[in-house]
């Protein structure tokens, strides 16, 4: 099939090139002309592992291009799929921008190619535009009308929302747990199943739905992951305040099958460029409708406590003005595997810790350039974990990338000005630190001083 993906981000890029790995003749259209010189060039604008060879691959077999010429683009394609962000705007609604002005493009070059313009139609040649950007239910029908106010040619609409994961987002989508397909006519849902089919062999489901409903399956995924996270958050802090161990009672918890064990880990509150975002989009398409959504908003509520109650231990151990502090940071990514750090809890942090005159000395396996973006040059970005503790005052750990796990506490005690770690992704057990002389913080554990091992619980 002759495919365009309308933005090559995260999710455009991937699922354009996992689509050209399978056969497809595949066009990635991008309105920032440095990504798709990059990607002409050999190059990747993204970290995704395995990405930059599958991209080589498949551009080198003449199944993937990329392109900044809408027109061309839209007018080749059978089926188009729009990829662009969706971010929260001021008030925390969707922002649908993208996703329109990307819908005027494709009203505008499909009327000027040629094509049915309705009457007996072939279904096999319709245009199926299909939106996998996250939208709010009932933006499909919105794309439809702005299409459809440029032209009267024939096409089809669907919603076929993205489940993959930054850091799996390869084996995700070769592979994923389910395909959803929102559609209004049987053509159109045949042909898209004929798509996916080569990534359900192994029998995974592929559901076919009307497209409100798909729309709203991925809110709803996304919303009940977050939730997840919130509860072993409070959870957590609950165990602060009684001094008990979340790590305990999360293993207690979740050995039940009905809950499971899967998403309750507690940390610094999730991040990244959908949760917060999906949230706070369907609390707003509450608001719109006049749906009450209080549990949606404590789930918001308690992710922003979140990082504010880790922030708030360590001001509790070195006082609110931080001047004359520095302070090293493991971890930028929102989390492991992905250099994307959209509303990571840790650019919460250190801007908090600039704010409050610290020095902040930052490492991360590949998210240096992409927090530069929007933290500038004020951290020292090290190339090396152990560059980054040098002097500090102390260590933050944000992101539990592999290499954190079992650092050489014998470095880190030695470069550090002091033995203090905060850890806000309970990587290291507390005695165990406690023994090798560190004042350890983690979150929903007690609080151990280097020198005895003694807990202290803090609040
Ligand atoms: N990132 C994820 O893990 C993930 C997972 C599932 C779903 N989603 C959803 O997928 C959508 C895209 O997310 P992302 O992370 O890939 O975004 P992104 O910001 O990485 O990429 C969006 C791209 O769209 C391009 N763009 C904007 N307007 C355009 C236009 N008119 N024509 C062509 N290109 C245009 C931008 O330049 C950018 O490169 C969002 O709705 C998001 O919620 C994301």
């Amino acid at each position: 099939m002759r495919i365009t993906m309308v933005g090559t981000g995260y999710v455009g890029l991937v699922t354009g090139t996992c689509l050209s790995n399978t056969g497809n003749q595949v066009t990635c259209l991008d309105v920032d002309q440095s990504k798709i010189d990059m990607l002409k060039g050999g190059g990747c604008p993204i970290y995704e592992p395995g990405l930059e060879e599958m991209i080589r691959r498949n551009t080198r077999a003449g199944r993937l291009h990329f392109t900044t010429d809408a027109a061309a683009a839209y007018q080749s394609a059978e089926i188009i799929f729009i990829c662009v962000g969706t971010p929260s705007d001021e008030h925390g609604r969707a922002d649908l921008k993208y996703v329109l002005a990307a819908a005027d493009d494709i009203g505008r070059a499909i009327n000027a190619a040629p094509g049915a313009t309705g009457g007996d139609v072939d279904e096999r040649r319709a245009k199926i535009i299909v939106v996998k950007s996250t939208v709010p239910v009932g933006t499909n029908e919105k794309v439809r009308d702005r299409i459809a106010a440029q032209t009267d040619k024939v096409f089809r609409m669907a919603s076929n929302p993205e489940f993959l994961k930054e850091g799996a987002a390869i084996a995700d989508f070769n592979k994923p747990d389910r395909v959803v397909i929102g559609c209004e006519d049987k053509g159109t849902g045949d042909r898209l199943r004929d798509l996916y089919e080569p990534f359900v062999r192994q029998g995974n489901p592929i559901f076919i739905m009307d497209i409100r409903s798909a729309e709203m399956v991925k809110y709803a995924s996304n919303a009940m992951l977050a939730t997840k996270i919130s509860f072993i958050n409070e959870v957590a802090r609950l165990c602060e305040a009684y001094g008990a161990d979340v790590d305990e009672v999360r293993r207690g918890m979740c050995s039940d099958s009905r809950i499971g064990n899967k998403f309750l880990y507690p940390g610094l509150g999730y991040g990244g460029s959908c949760f917060p975002k999906d949230v706070l989009a369907c609390i707003d398409m509450g608001t719109t409708s006049q749906t009450d959504t209080p549990l949606l908003r404590a789930v918001h509520d308690v992710n922003q406590q979140q990082r504010r109650a880790f922030i708030a231990k360590l001001e509790a151990h070195f006082g609110a003005n931080l001047s004359g502090r520095t302070i090293a940071v493991w971890g930028i990514a929102f989390k492991p595997g992905t250099d994307d750090v959209r509303e990571a809890p840790s650019i919460t942090l250190m801007q908090h810790l600039l704010d409050r005159g610290a020095t902040v000395r930052a490492h991360d396996p590949v998210a240096h350039e992409t927090a530069q973006r929007i933290l500038g040059d004020e951290p020292v970005y090290c190339d090396d974990m152990y560059q980054a503790i040098e002097g500090a005052d102390a260590l933050v750990v944000c992101t539990d990338w592999d290499e954190f796990k079992h650092p050489d506490f014998d470095i880190v005690r030695q470069r550090l000005r002091s033995p203090i770690v905060f850890d806000g992704r309970n990587l290291y057990r507390p005695e165990s630190m406690a023994e090798a002389g560190f004042t350890y913080y983690s979150v929903g554990r007690k609080a151990v001083t280097a020198d005895s091992g003694q807990t202290t619980v803090h609040i």
